[in-house]
């Protein structure tokens, strides 16, 4: 049987980034756009162009940058929303405006305060308008899973013969269930008289566990285009995890009559720098990505595996990027080696100044630890990247640590601000707590500790942590990271680096001061 495309939308920079904390920085944004753009998805959803000047700006540089796959921003259904997506856009080798209303009884009623019909003419203006700016255009029925059929009927008809392409059918309150939602969308399919002129697609919310299941159930009745977010990031309990619903496509192929053009093996790394930069911990029982999803733990497993995979193995590790723990690199590997396994994870830097650094502190590392691994790497350029966002960055200078059972640790420091040179120290109720007193002794921010998180990046004793750390201050929401064998280190580290971004007052989080 010829399989036909499954469309993988990514809304991991829109609806990903909705979820609470989860705010990212136009360059990380870029940074898993990239990624995104190697992992071969069909297309990003960058942000929603219209929602602040952040946003905007993050949109048009993965839409100047990114090139094999398509560029989209969200739009609501007026001509402001419209223009800025398309201005955003502008540079894209291939963009899509995603415009959206709410077609549930509920929302027009309660939110949009919007008879039907006007709900219909201002989809189809907003339709008009955008496929005058791009060619591909793809329209939302907002809460369609709470809508009525023959309301979705006509206002599907009309914006497809305003030129929408893709009718997107959001489970936007994770209500649906799947034999439901995809008899629904099965049924809208045959009876919309010119659906064969668009690809209809799902987009479903987690509130009951049900989004990846809602989604495929949708496929086996007709939908060709899924949006999705790396680790079901997203609004509330998040969206369908992009990485369920390609391996579960490919795992059963023998029932699904669609394949993605996924590039599987990326699908581990880009998990991990989507965690990393969010500071949002990938759970270990997590399918796919979880640090358990391969790991046998029962005997009668251990014994069948190693006698014949496939007893209790349906995938492979390496299919989704789970190395097998090479030894990359070490203390004798020289710049030339280090920049061809940096091309090789692609990871690229702008800055020569960046990339000495970089080069730097892996020979550091390389000093305190005999073997470097892949996970090393991604985690120590994690933080060294940010560096490229053309923001002064406070820099950690030396940092000591003590402890004695039964008196407080102290931490006594120095810092690099703009130039000038600090020292101070401070006492905390633990060590961490320490070194974050010690800082603020010195920049004095006011910002709220969100999350404090340590990751082991390797196994054994001698694993660098990779810390993250998430701040708020007036409403701002802002993540650093930091990596080192030395968990305080990493942890002084990542506080600065989040303390850098909110310092800098020209670098407003990407959905402030918008819609
Ligand atoms: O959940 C939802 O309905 C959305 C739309 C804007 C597509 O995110
Ligand atoms: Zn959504």
């Amino acid at each position: 049987m010829d399989k036909q495309q499954l469309v993988i939308f990514d809304t991991t920079l829109r609806d990903g980034e909705q979820s609470p904390g989860a705010s990212m920085t136009r360059e990380e944004k870029l940074r898993v756009a990239k990624a995104l753009e190697k992992l071969r998805v069909d297309v990003i959803e960058a942000g929603f162009a219209v929602s602040s000047q952040g946003d905007f700006e993050a949109v048009k540089s993965i839409a100047d940058t990114i090139k094999d796959s398509t560029v989209c921003s969200l739009a609501r259904t007026t001509h402001v929303d419209i223009e800025r997506a398309a201005e955003a856009l502008k540079n894209a080798r291939s963009a899509r405006i995603h415009t959206f209303i709410a077609t549930s009884p509920i929302h027009m009623k309660y939110k949009l305060q919007m008879t039907p019909d006007q709900v219909v003419e201002q989809a189809v203006s907003a339709v008009k308008l955008a496929r005058n700016k791009v060619g591909d255009v793809e329209f939302s029925l907002e809460d369609a899973s709470r809508s009525e059929f023959d309301f979705m009927c006509r206002i599907i008809e009309q914006v497809i013969n305003a030129g929408a392409r893709t009718i997107n059918l959001p489970d936007t309150v994770g209500y649906g269930f799947p034999a439901e939602y995809a008899d629904t969308i099965g049924r809208l399919i045959a009876a919309v008289p010119n659906a064969d002129k668009a690809i209809f697609s799902v987009h479903c919310h987690n509130d009951l566990g049900l989004a990846v299941a809602n989604s495929l159930a949708a496929v086996m009745q007709g939908a060709r285009q899924i949006e999705c977010t790396i680790n079901g990031l997203g609004e509330r309990a998040g969206n369908a995890a992009l990485e369920e619903i390609v391996m579960a496509v490919r795992t059963r192929k023998d029932i699904f009559p669609v394949e993605t053009h996924i590039d599987t093996t990326q699908i581990v790394a880009t998990s991990r720098l989507v965690s990393s930069i969010t500071g949002f911990p990938v759970q270990p029982n997590k399918a796919i990505v979880g640090a358990n999803a391969f790991a046998h733990e029962s005997g009668i497993h251990q014994d069948g595996v190693l006698k014949y995979r496939e007893t209790y193995e349906i995938m492979k590790a390496q299919d989704v990027g789970w190395s097998t723990n090479k030894i990359v690199l070490g203390k004798l590997s020289g710049r030339a080696a280090f920049s061809s396994r940096l091309d090789a994870l692609g990871i690229q830097f702008d800055s020569k100044t960046v990339m000495n650094e970089a080069f730097l502190r892996f020979k550091e590392l390389a000093d305190k630890k005999r073997e470097i691994y892949d996970e090393d790497l991604q985690a120590l350029v994690s933080e060294i990247q940010v560096k490229e966002d053309g923001i002064e960055h406070i820099i950690l200078g030396d940092l000591a640590v003590t402890t004695k059972t039964g008196q407080l640790p102290n931490a006594a420091l120095s810092l690099t601000y703009k130039g000038e040179h600090y020292r101070t120290s401070a006492d905390g109720d633990g060590p961490v707590d320490a070194v974050f007193k010690a800082i603020e002794k010195l920049i004095n921010s006011q910002a709220e500790l969100k999350l404090y998180l340590v990751n082991a990046v390797t196994e054994g004793t001698d694993s660098q942590g990779e810390v993250t750390v998430r701040l708020e201050k007036g409403g701002r929401i802002v993540n650093g990271q930091g990596a080192d064998t030395d968990i305080l280190v990493a942890s002084a580290r990542a506080y600065l680096n989040a303390l850098s971004v909110l310092e800098n007052p020209d670098r407003l989080h990407p959905q402030l001061g918008g819609v």
